[in-house]
């Protein structure tokens, strides 16, 4: 199987390579080999590849800078899948896409569903939207995977700066009035090669959306003192100066270009009946991240 993987240098993309490589031909062009603002460069590439799926990990991640940055945000995260989307309906493969929590509106206290209503905060939620509409209605068979709060042991994310910021500040002050399910990239690599797998072997598969996170719920300032935590049991020699000093402020008292959901808890009997699994929680899924990044 041929396998095209945008956005191998990111988060999500470099789990993804790093998982597929050894049982598939995997094209995970860079960013220098494939500027995937370039549309025209894409479809040559894919015409002279032709790749048997793709999975596209790529985006504009940089959420405060999208409301400004509109054309790069767009071109991205919703003309990209989209063209991607329609290659795949002419040639009648498969589109794994990762798509976001962000394109909920936030509201409320219960888990969204996948049928759910959706209303983005931010601009980057709306070409995320924007980008799952262009699939859905491509034609194509589809996976779009929507994940909240994606970690690992590289990259940039929450993890990384925690752990640096603790080092270097007296006390921090962390948010925790946003809900959501911190979700590991290699969690998210393995329920890809899941649904590869049944995509492969013909098995059954509903083509659409499907929520794909941890189980459990926290705020961010809840997961911060989880890092610290575990940082102390293990004796990670990790410079933490001021674990004790966590404060919890309202997102009122750090104000962001973009606004972020409050609610960002997703529901995952979906995913979980598809593939006939259980998903783990998000604590044991952080204590795997810190051993990795040990
Ligand atoms: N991060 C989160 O908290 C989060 C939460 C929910 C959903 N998601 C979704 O999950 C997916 C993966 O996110 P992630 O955190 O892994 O993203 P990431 O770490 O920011 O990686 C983005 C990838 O896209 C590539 N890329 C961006 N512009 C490009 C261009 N013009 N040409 C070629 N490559 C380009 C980047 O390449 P370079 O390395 O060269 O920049 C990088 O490999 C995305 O769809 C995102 O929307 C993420």
């Amino acid at each position: 199987m041929k396998i095209l993987i945008t956005g191998g240098t990111g988060q999500v993309g470099f789990e993804v390579v790093r998982l597929f490589s050894s049982f598939a031909t995997v094209f995970a062009p860079t960013r220098q080999e494939l500027d995937l603002y370039d549309l025209n460069a894409v479809s040559y590439y894919l015409s002279h590849n032709q790749p048997d799926l793709i999975i596209n990990t790529a985006a504009w991640t940089a959420v405060d800078a999208a409301e400004t940055e509109r054309d790069c945000a767009l071109m991205l995260n919703t003309s990209l899948p989209a063209m991607l989307a329609n290659y795949c309906a002419i040639n009648n493969i498969w589109l794994i896409h990762f798509s976001t929590d962000y394109v909920y509106p936030g509201h409320g206290e219960i888990p969204w569903l996948e049928t759910d209503t959706t209303g983005p905060l931010s601009y980057y939620g709306e070409t995320k939207l924007a980008g799952d509409i262009a699939i859905e209605f491509s034609g194509t068979q589809y996976i779009i995977l929507r994940t909240s709060w994606a970690y690992a042991a590289r990259g940039k994310n929450f993890l990384l700066t925690m752990l640096k910021l603790a080092a270097t500040r007296d006390s921090l002050s962390i948010v925790a009035d946003q809900w959501g399910a911190p979700t590991p990239a290699r969690l998210l690599a393995n329920l890809t090669l899941l649904f590869a797998e049944r995509i492969r072997n013909n098995l059954t598969l509903e083509s659409g959306v499907y929520h794909a996170a941890t189980k459990g719920y926290t705020n961010w300032h809840q997961f911060a003192t989880e890092i610290f935590n575990l940082c102390q049991q293990k004796n990670t020699g990790l410079l933490i100066k001021n674990a004790g000093q966590v404060k919890a402020i309202p997102s009122t008292a750090y104000p962001t270009p973009a606004q972020r959901p409050k609610n960002s808890r997703m529901n995952l009997n979906k995913i979980e009946r598809m593939l006939n699994i259980k998903l783990p929680d998000w604590q044991s899924q952080l204590q795997l991240t810190m051993d990795e990044l040990l």
